[in-house]
């Protein structure tokens, strides 16, 4: 018996597996559907806003730009990638009301990976035309490029577990930031100080430097609640001072300290309850 919508085969005997397991791809393709409705989505996005900007540069200055496009489709999907670079950043320092873009970081690289395809198809047209970029543009934004589809081959978990354990977030954090870096480049590109051209660099090229500070914020913040998260030794200085002053006024060994001491133990119990310690 084989289910007409998925072809999913089996025998007549295993009508009732057969329809289970027919109901479960569907549930599977259902769970899946809405990242590729998402990436479509942006795709088209990217797709009508470089359409859009093109017409009305041609219609009102009688040429084809696809610089435009270009730079339009770069912001629009630069706008996808950063909630995915500090969506995560943004939850521990700021809170759960960022949960959203943290969990979400998956699509969102994905739909960065859909737009920026627009970018590339008008720069594959730009060298159709006879105009192709310098090479060292390919060979920096190509890198970049390259990044974005290397990091959405490996958010497929099957993919990813072929790989050895651990080279993920090694891999992921190096290409995040090179694309990062490919954005910062070209946004920091400002030609003039009027007021268009800083409208079009300024606010972006802000956002571009404020998220790795965003991270290293959110990455100090952990690492001083919470040191064995981020690899650091969870043990300070203070807190073993503190813990051998401690049993030694339990056991009556001493080592409380005499008067003179009580401020300087004081300051580091308070340093110990900042290292997060019991
Ligand atoms: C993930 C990869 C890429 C990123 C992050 C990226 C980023 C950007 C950005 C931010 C702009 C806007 C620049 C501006 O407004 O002045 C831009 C424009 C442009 N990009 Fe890309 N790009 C990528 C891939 C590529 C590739 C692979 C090429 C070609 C080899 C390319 C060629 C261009 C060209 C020719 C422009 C127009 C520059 C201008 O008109 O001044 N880009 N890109």
């Amino acid at each position: 018996m084989a289910c007409p919508r998925c072809a999913i085969a089996g025998t007549a005997g295993s009508f009732r597996e057969t329809m289970r397991a027919s109901a479960l791809g569907h549930v599977a393709m259902e769970a899946r559907r809405p990242v590729w409705v998402w990436m479509a989505a942006a795709f088209c996005a990217a797709l009508a806003l470089a359409i859009g900007a093109m017409a009305v540069a041609l219609i009102a200055l009688h040429e084809l730009r696809i610089g435009l496009g270009l730079e339009v489709t770069a912001r629009f999907a630069f706008l996808l990638f950063w909630p995915a670079y500090v969506g995560g950043a943004l939850t521990s320092l700021f809170g759960d009301a960022f949960l959203p873009l943290k969990t979400n970081a998956r699509e969102l690289g994905l739909c960065f990976a859909a737009a920026i395809a627009v970018h590339l198809g008008l720069v594959a047209t730009l060298c159709l035309a006879g105009h192709p970029p310098p090479l060292m543009t390919f060979v920096i934004f190509g890198t970049a490029a390259g990044c974005t589809y290397l990091l959405a081959l490996l958010s497929v978990r099957r993919v990813r577990e072929a790989l050895p354990t651990n080279i993920w977030p090694p891999i992921r954090f190096v290409a995040m930031n090179y694309i990062l870096y490919a954005f910062i480049l070209d946004f920091s590109r400002f030609q003039t100080y009027r007021l268009i051209d800083v409208i079009k660099y300024l606010p972006f090229l802000a956002l571009a430097i404020c998220a790795p500070m965003l991270r290293l914020a959110a990455w100090a913040k952990t690492a001083l609640r919470m040191p064995s998260k981020v690899g650091l030794p969870r043990r300070t200085p203070y807190r073993d001072e503190w813990r051998g002053r401690v049993s030694g006024l339990q056991s009556g060994r001493g080592g409380g300290g005499s008067r003179a001491e009580r401020p300087r133990l004081g300051r580091l119990w308070r340093s110990q309850r900042r290292f997060g310690g019991r």
